[in-house]
């Protein structure tokens, strides 16, 4: 492949037509250790965080091909918890990219291998920006969505978006 002038161990860099959200999508699976757990038995708020974020950024880096990094998290709610020898389901994809960001969404389940019960844990939206050797931001592929579901989630992160930056501007003032 014929390398970039300006980035000579990189490939060239060919505008991307775009990727379907179905290319980020990623599951991950955890059995929760009690090392992971609070005196209750409950899996500590911390540890879902983290894997939330890993979670986030495979979404990201499947849809990008580049490294990235987490610009933010928007708020994050725990409304059941999840139980020492119970398996933590973490579901990602990207909703929406922007310029050099991208929205991902990351919903959490909890699941009793003995019963089947899942249960729907946690949702949280992260933004990724992805980033050049140079560690700048640099563009990411569109997102190509199909499915009324895929629209709904990429019309709501619009929104969020709008949200997330006036927010981080008043913080700034
Ligand atoms: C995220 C980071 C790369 C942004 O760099 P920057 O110089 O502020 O870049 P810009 O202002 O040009 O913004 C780049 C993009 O990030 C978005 N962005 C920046 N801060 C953001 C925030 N707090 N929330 C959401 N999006 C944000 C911008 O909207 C822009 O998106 P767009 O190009 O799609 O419109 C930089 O702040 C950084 O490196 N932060 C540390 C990241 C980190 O260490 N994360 C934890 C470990 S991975």
């Amino acid at each position: 492949m014929k390398s970039s002038p300006q980035r000579p161990n990189l490939p060239a860099e060919r505008p991307s037509p775009g990727r379907s959200v179905s290319a980020s999508r990623t599951e991950m699976i955890e059995v929760v250790l009690p090392q992971d757990a609070n005196p209750l038995g409950y899996i500590l708020g911390g540890r879902v965080m983290h894997l939330i974020d890993i979670a986030g950024a495979i979404a990201m880096h499947r849809h990008c091909h580049s490294p990235a990094v987490t610009a933010s998290v928007d708020h994050v709610d725990f409304r059941n918890p999840i139980r020492v020898g119970e398996l933590i389901i973490l579901e990602s994809q990207v909703n929406r990219a922007f310029h050099t960001s991208a929205e991902v969404g990351v919903e959490v389940f909890s699941e009793n291998y003995l019963n089947g019960e899942r249960k729907h844990t946690t949702s949280a939206f992260l933004t990724f920006v992805a980033i050049d050797e140079n560690r700048q931001p640099r563009p990411v592929p569109p997102l190509l969505v199909k499915t009324a579901e895929e629209r709904r989630r990429y019309r709501e992160a619009g929104e969020r978006r709008k949200v997330r930056l006036a927010a981080g501007a008043k913080r700034r003032r």
